[in-house]
């Protein structure tokens, strides 16, 4: 494993630094692929599965092989990682498809995608005897960090634009004991605060630091473990700061270039229209240009993404694509993914309203194998789900009030008769 950057290849001076010291751009890690044999990966994930040491129960240390190494005593984990990937026939049909799973990432100890990435970047922090950690968020990176933090005994600064994203998340954070700094603006603010920190003094723990990029790669194995490493046609997934599209690329194609699967599957990434600097400058292939982001799939209310040029490489590497949905296709995508007895959070069904697109415009074939990522939990964000059944929505279901419940009851068995 060596870090370098992602764009001049030059190798930094300090192991935790966040940008380059000579071209400013993002670094990322690399492996050798030839170092690898992957019947022994495949059979060391197997065997660990089974095995009681917390590393080994983890979906993301039990690849730890693949990852930078960190020392055993630092490793602050939660049991993140190994999350179900689970059918959606209402979601296949909802977007025209045959069959579709998803892999929800949601099922994480704190309900979200976060947590895979955190795992490292706070065993990281805390191997390098960091005391603060800190980071910009729309709320699941917050109560992520806020719980590994709290576990390696880091203190913990959340930079957030507070009335802005979901009260659940915030919550969440104060209930793992960060600080949480209110900031004025929105997260592309407070992501530019925090990057201007001085990472030798604290560690900054956004999608920004490779160390979380490692750790979420780790999804795109624990999903191609569960397929037998056959990977799908395409992977759905939403797009906000654009770490985790770099992260699912990058785990397809080292997995892909050791030979634990035949092939990368192309990714989609879906950004909500208010929101969607990515989207526009894929379409009219240009650079990307930041604007200003308004969506209710708060968690992607992000106007300039750090990562998109790690996620345009991955994009471009896959064959993918990158579009754009509105929040009514999203509240609807949510409301079916909630009917298959899964549920998400609003940015998290992005993936489906995007893939149903995909399907429509003939981008993707009705019986094309899709995986849409669900980022994160139904209970993140519980005060848009109540909107959104008192609304009078096409799935919208509204609360029953002043019934006599026999009658009530007898008309339902009619009904399912
Ligand atoms: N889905 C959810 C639920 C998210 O919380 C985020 C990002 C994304 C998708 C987009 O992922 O940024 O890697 O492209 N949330 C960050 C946060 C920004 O602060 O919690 P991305």
């Amino acid at each position: 494993m060596r870090l370098r950057c992602s764009a001049c290849d030059a190798v930094p001076a300090d192991p935790d630094a966040l940008a380059c010291a000579a071209c400013g751009e993002l670094l990322a890690f690399e492996l050798d692929p030839a170092r690898y044999d992957a019947y022994a990966i495949e059979a060391n994930a197997r065997l660990r599965r089974a095995s009681i040491d917390p590393r080994d129960r983890s979906g993301v240390w039990r690849f730890r092989e693949l990852l930078p190494p960190i020392d055993e005593n630092a490793i602050t984990t939660l049991r993140e990682g190994d999350v179900p990937l689970i059918d959606g026939p209402r979601g296949a049909a909802h977007a025209g498809v045959e069959r579709l799973a998803y892999l929800h990432l949601g099922m994480n100890p704190t309900a979200s995608f976060k947590d895979a990435g955190m795992t490292v970047a706070v065993s990281r922090a805390r191997e390098r005897g960091a005391r603060v950690a800190v980071c910009a968020s729309t709320g699941n990176t917050a109560a992520s960090m806020a719980a590994y933090a709290a576990r390696a005994g880091i203190s913990a600064v959340v930079i957030a634009p507070v009335d802005g994203i979901s009260a659940a998340k915030v919550a969440q954070t104060l209930d793992y004991g960060a600080h949480v700094v209110a900031v004025e603006g929105d997260f592309d603010d407070a992501l530019r605060a925090v990057r201007a920190l001085n990472p030798a003094t604290v560690a900054v723990v956004n999608s920004v630091n490779p160390y979380r990029i490692e750790g979420q790669k780790t999804a795109a194995l624990v999903l191609l473990e569960q397929r037998g490493w056959r990977a799908p046609d395409w992977v759905v997934m939403p797009g906000g700061n654009l770490g985790n599209a770099s992260a699912f690329g990058k785990g397809f194609r080292e997995a892909h270039a050791i030979g634990l699967t035949q092939r990368i599957p192309r990714l989609a990434v879906v950004q909500a229209s208010g929101a969607a600097p990515f989207a526009q400058a894929w379409r009219e292939h240009r650079d990307l240009v930041p604007v200003k982001a308004e969506t209710d799939a708060t968690a992607i209310r992000i106007g300039a993404p750090a990562s998109w040029k790690k996620a345009r490489a991955e994009v471009r590497a896959s064959a993918g694509t990158v579009l754009d949905v509105g929040d009514d296709e999203i509240a609807e995508a949510r409301a079916t993914i909630g009917r298959d007895g899964v549920g998400c959070e609003p940015a998290s069904a992005a993936s489906l309203a995007g893939l149903r697109r995909l399907v429509a415009d003939g981008s993707i074939a009705r019986d094309a194998d899709v995986v849409c990522v669900l980022t994160g939990h139904v209970l993140k964000d519980t005060a848009y789900a109540a909107r959104y059944h008192a609304s009078g929505a096409p799935q919208a279901n509204a609360i029953v009030r002043g019934v006599e419940l026999a009658d009530y009851l007898n008309l339902l068995l009619l009904a399912r008769a």
